[in-house]
């Protein structure tokens, strides 16, 4: 782009240089040909009829008075180009045959003119005729034809030095080429370090790009400069960052659940050794262990299947399957199938559900969601304590809390239980047989249905849910 932009002005002031000498030159020319014509052609009238009576002295006469009038070497030639008069005395009698003599004699031209280098080129027939000895001397030479009764008899030649005027013109040309050839250079070199500086930002965000290529998220690039690179460069940074969270998120992930399937699977591996290598075992304690091998299995479906519900919901590939439903319906089904549970451990299990419209969701979703609200509420409580569980509407909203007072959940650990395989006592957690994956489903699933859910809690207080759910409009 910069060369095209120095190849173009470069080119405009070459034009506009050579238009400017040429006009110039054209112009000085113009005007001294003008003078030195309108000179001549009075003069070769006047000299017409001694030139052909052959007055010499008339002759002389006339040639010494234009010159002095003209400012220069006058010379009167005969219809052989043979000088008759020379103003300054030197050439009389040989013949002149340079091209603006011949035009006239020969061409039939009337009037003619020429510029010469005094260098020889210009020549009758002795030879050199012009060179004073110093160079770069430039010559104008004017014709014109001596006419007597519309018959040329001879030519008037004015020969007078045009050396200043052509190198005024060559200086000019010369401090144009100068001044050319500074500017492009100083064009040249800010371009490249005009072009540098606006590039090097656009290829420290290119390397950046390239290592996030080849899987380096930590990629940063300086936000530095202003404007549309400085936005660029956020932009980069902040994908990045993402990218980069996002990498260890699923990094992270990948090695929980690789933790959580290995369990169940060392504890399985354990048992069916104990059960090869012991063929002779008794009777209960094999069943204890096959029995026991059955419930790792059911764990590890339980677990592939969270798995498999949070990663299709993930992929936003989740379809609900939404209808219109009682909130309420769902929780007392809930709580039918938690009952023996909550008997077994002398819990207090209390409903207050209040009188609200419907809900337009996924069942089979918001089923999973409260009852593992509920599941938790009762799994974590003490022996003897209470779960309650109530229903009311907020606004255009209906609330579901599920409060308990159970052990609570320590402050620090409060963020973290909505995440995946988080769970607050590790051991107990896995061995009351959840997957650590229900609170994070409950989130993204609630999510899902344009509503949230939020956990207050207090450690050996106890727990409360709070869930929030959009009701059916009209
Ligand atoms: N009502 C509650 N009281 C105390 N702790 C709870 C309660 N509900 C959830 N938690 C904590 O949050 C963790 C995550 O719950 P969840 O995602 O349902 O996993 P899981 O129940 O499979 O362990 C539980 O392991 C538990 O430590
Ligand atoms: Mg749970």
């Amino acid at each position: 782009m910069v060369m095209a932009f120095l190849l173009i002005i470069g080119l405009s002031f070459l034009l506009m240089a050579g238009t400017l000498t040429n006009m110039l030159s054209n112009y000085l020319f113009r005007e001294r040909i003008r003078q030195d014509r309108a000179g001549l052609e009075k003069w070769a009238v006047q000299t017409a009829s001694s030139l052909y009576t052959a007055n010499s002295i008339q002759m002389n006469a006339s040639v010494l008075q234009a010159s002095g009038e003209l400012g220069g070497r006058l010379l009167l030639l005969d219809a052989d180009g043979k000088i008759h008069m020379d103003s300054f005395g030197l050439l009389n009698g040989t013949r002149l045959s340079v091209p603006e003599v011949v035009s006239i004699l020969v061409g039939g031209k009337q009037v003619d003119y020429g510029v010469h280098e005094e260098s020889g080129e210009l020549v009758s027939d002795t030879g050199k005729v012009f060179n004073r000895g110093s160079n770069q001397n430039w010559t104008s030479l004017s014709s014109a034809g001596i006419v007597f009764e519309s018959e040329v008899i001879g030519v008037l030649v004015l020969l007078s030095s045009v050396s200043e005027m052509m190198n005024s013109l060559y200086t000019l040309q010369t401090r144009m080429t100068i001044i050319f050839v500074l500017v492009a250079t100083a064009a040249i070199i800010s371009g490249m370090v005009f072009s540098g500086i606006l590039t090097r930002p656009i290829g420290v965000l290119t390397k950046g790009i390239q290592r996030m290529g080849r899987g380096d998220f930590s990629a940063r690039v300086p936000e530095t400069g202003s404007g549309e690179i400085k936005q660029m460069a956020q932009a980069f940074n902040s994908m990045s960052g993402k990218l980069e969270s996002m990498d260890k998120t699923r990094n992270q992930f990948v090695s929980d659940a690789s933790h959580e399937l290995k369990t169940p699977l060392a504890t399985m591996k354990i048992m069916i050794e104990s059960l090869i290598y012991q063929p002779d075992m008794e009777e209960g304690l094999r069943t204890e262990f096959l029995s026991d091998v059955n419930k790792e299995i059911d764990r590890l479906s339980a677990i592939v299947g969270d798995l498999l519900t949070l990663v299709r919901a993930d992929g936003k590939s989740v379809k609900l399957d939404r209808s219109r439903m009682f909130l309420s319906d769902v929780v007392e089904d809930a709580a039918h199938r938690l009952r023996m549970l909550a008997d077994k451990k002398s819990q207090t299990l209390n409903l207050e559900l209040h009188e609200m419209g419907e809900i337009y969701a996924d069942k089979a979703r918001i089923d999973q969601v409260v009852y593992n609200l509920m599941e938790n509420a009762v799994k974590y409580t003490q022996e003897g304590g209470t779960i309650t569980v109530t229903l009311t509407k907020q606004g255009r909203e209906a609330q579901l809390t599920i409060e308990d007072n159970g052990p609570g959940i320590p402050e620090d650990n409060l963020t973290h239980v909505f995440e995946r395989f988080y769970r607050v006592d590790k051991a107990r957690g896995r061995e009351s047989g959840g997957t650590g994956l229900g609170l994070a489903i409950a989130q993204q699933m609630i999510n899902l249905h344009s509503g949230t859910i939020q956990v207050e809690s207090e450690e050996g207080k106890g727990t409360k849910f709070i869930v929030l759910l959009p009701l059916n409009k009209g």
